[in-house]
Order: C-alpha cells, then structure tokens, then sequence
C-alpha cells in the first residue's frame, strides 16, 4: 500500500514537476523554501486568539508577522491570513455583509466571473439575489455606463470585482462611488491577480475605492494554497470577528509560515516578477495570434495580466484542444486559458514565450506526433527547473 501512495505522487512530481509546460493560469510553484515549510511541525500544531492552547508562542508570532507584511505588500490597513482558500475568503467577506434576498453583483460565470460566487455557489448558500455587471465579451470588462444604471436601479447590497477570467483591470474607481451611493459594500475578489496587485503591475483595488481585495494566495501570488483577506479597518475588523468562531478554526499554521515567507519573496522580487509574467503574456498572445490562434482582444493589446485567452466558443470545444495539448505534455485549461505565472517563477522570458508559442503551434495547427513535441517541452522544462523570484536558500 505505501508503495502506491508514494509511487502515485512520485509518479506525479516527475511527470508535472518535470516535464510538462505548466499553463494553468490559477497554478504557481513555491520556492524551495516556502515549500519546506509546509512540511514544519507547525503543520501539526493548533493556536486560537482566546489563548486556550499552551505552546503557541512562536506560531502566534509568525501570524502576527505575517499579518504585518500583508499589510505592507498591498498597502492594507488589516490583513488577515486565516481563510484557507480563496472561496473561503470569498465567504467570508459575503456572509460579513449579507442578510437572505439581498443583491450581490458581480461578474457572471458566463463572462469569466467566479462560478464559486453565483447561483449555484455562494449566492445561492446566502439566498442573494446574483446580478450580472453588463459585461462586454468584445472588451473582456464590465460596461462602466450600463453598469452605473444597474447599479442605481438594483441597489446590490454587496459588489465584488475580478473574475477567473481576467485579463484587464477592473473598473473599481469608475463604479465604487456610485455604489456607495447605493449603499453597497464593494470588494475585489483578486484570486487571479494577487501577485501582480501586489507587484504593482495591475490596479491597486483598495486605493480605487474597494474596502476589500481577497482571493486565493497561490495563482499569481506565488504561495501556498489558501486565501487572504486585505482590508480597511472597518470592513477588516467585522471580517476578523466572524472568521473564528464562524468561518475557520485551525487556520493551518505552516500555510501561514509559508505564505509568510512568500509574502517576504513578494515584497522584495514581487515586482520584477509581476512586471516579467505581463510581459511574457503579451508576447505568447501576439505569437499565438500572428500563428492564427482564435486570441482575444488583439484590439487592445490581447491582456495585461497573467492570463491569454482562447475563444474556442465554449469549454466543450476548449477540451479538445485542451486535451490535444496535454498528449503533448502542456497543460492548459478548457477555457482556453493560458497563463504565465508558473514559468515566468520558472525564470522563462520573452524568448520561451515564443518557443512556447511554436510548440502549441506546431501540436495544434501543423498536428505533428505528440511525441515530436512532447521531447521539446521536456527539453525545455529541464533548462527551468529552479524557481526565481526568490531568496537563496
Ligand atoms: C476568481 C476566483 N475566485 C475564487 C476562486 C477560488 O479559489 P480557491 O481555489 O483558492 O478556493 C477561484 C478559483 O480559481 C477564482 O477563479
């Protein structure tokens, strides 16, 4: 039996870790040492801000650490990092500012918003009423003017920004004072863009008027798996008050530790790291275009995040081409969403981006052998096998 679980995830780490081109636009790799530390005994030990366990000294330290580089990295007036995923995060904020039949408005699933926050999702656990921003598909973003009208009209109690698909900045200066004007609680859910908010290389939501940004802590943030919550102090202190007893208990303390750390590497290399992965997106979008690749918005440039686009109509026509891909070891989603936040840690430029390019060219378009292909990617991820962006250690 041990034989298998470990051959299983040995199986995996030589074949994902290795030699797959990873494209995954929610996924990133930690440096050596933020990985090792999901693996200290704090991953064993339990504190609480009641002070009921004994032994905690060095954790609750770290938390407060931690809490206190969050603060700086987004220039938050609270942090929080208990919330153990991004749709945790995104819970918590929700439940914080809702009753039953209130209106939450935010992007919808058909446009690229968050499945996790609509019907199926969080609206329908709070019993909200899930409105739609007006969304233009053309633009990838929300229609600021027909969005003011909605807004006025359907008096949403809560409006969240950002999206999984997410490839321009969010109109949260344009829209939150009408929303305020309404009465709604406006936050951003930046699952997607974390690393480049906090890298500066995307918009800054809490200096456009969001009271809060929350999300994931390991898409372009390079961390650990689990969520965040930056704030300002209002929204922050009733955020914190819900999350224990409410929300999370045990809030895993080597995640916490290493999300730390992670935070560290994003405050001294989170720039040149944000800046780096648009960059890289740009270029794999123009070559995948000038190769005839279906990209998005060549009208504006293509994107200015992590993520390059493939419309393909729908994820069902996605999937081939997803899958045609994965034959040749490189792993994209069905959206088709490509992202450059793994090999851009990965140290790769402007000169993979190409040769990506001409790899998912020559798999899809010229329908050469996987095999062909499969050699090149291999070659390639052996030459990048090292995060940068980060401390020696
Ligand atoms: C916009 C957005 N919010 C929240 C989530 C959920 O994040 P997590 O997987 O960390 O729970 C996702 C998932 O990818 C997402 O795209």
């Amino acid at each position: 039996m041990i034989d298998e679980i470990l051959g299983l995830v040995k199986k995996h780490e030589e074949w994902r870790g290795k030699q797959c081109l990873n494209l995954i636009p929610s996924e990133n790799v930690m440096s050596p040492a933020v990985r090792g530390l999901l693996s200290s005994d704090l991953a064993h030990r339990y504190t609480a801000r009641d002070r009921f366990y004994m032994g905690t000294r060095f954790i609750d330290n770290i938390e407060q650490y931690g809490e206190e580089i969050a603060k700086d990295v987004f220039g938050a007036e609270t942090a929080d990092l208990r919330p153990l995923s991004g749709h945790i995060a995104d819970l918590i904020f929700i439940a914080s500012f809702v009753k039953p039949n209130d209106v939450l408005m935010c992007i919808s699933p058909e446009d690229g918003g968050y499945p996790g926050m609509w019907k199926d999702g969080l609206a329908g656990l709070f019993s909200l009423k899930a409105v739609p921003f007006p969304f233009s598909k053309h633009d990838m973003n929300i229609k600021v003017e027909e969005a003011k009208g909605a807004i006025t009209r359907v008096k949403p109690k809560i409006v969240i920004f950002g999206a999984s698909l997410i490839t321009f900045p969010h109109p949260v200066r344009e829209l939150t004072e009408v929303a305020h004007e309404n009465g709604a609680h406006v936050g951003f859910d930046g699952s997607h863009v974390m690393g480049l908010i906090a890298g500066e290389h995307f918009q800054d939501p809490l200096k456009e008027g969001a009271s809060a940004l929350f999300g994931s802590t390991h898409k372009t943030l390079f961390g650990p798996q689990g969520g965040i919550i930056l704030a300002d102090k209002e929204h922050g202190e009733i955020t914190k008050a819900k999350i224990y007893p409410t929300f999370v208990d045990n809030a895993h303390w080597n995640r916490i530790a290493a999300l730390t750390l992670a935070l560290a590497e994003t405050k001294k290399f989170g720039k040149a790291y944000a800046e780096q992965v648009i960059r890289n997106a740009k270029t794999l979008a123009g070559a995948l275009y000038d190769y005839g690749f279906p990209v998005t918005c060549q009208h504006l440039g293509f994107t200015q995040s992590h993520q390059v686009l493939l419309d393909y109509g729908g994820f069902e026509k996605g999937r081939v081409v997803a899958e045609k891909l994965q034959c040749a070891n490189i792993i994209v989603d069905c959206g088709v969403r490509i992202g450059t936040c793994e090999v851009t840690r990965r140290g790769m430029k402007e000169r993979e981006m190409s040769k990506i390019a001409e790899l998912i060219k020559r798999k899809i378009i010229d329908k050469e052998q996987p095999e062909n292909v499969k050699k090149e990617v291999a070659k390639l991820c052996a030459e990048f096998q090292k995060a940068e962006y980060c401390f020696e250690s």
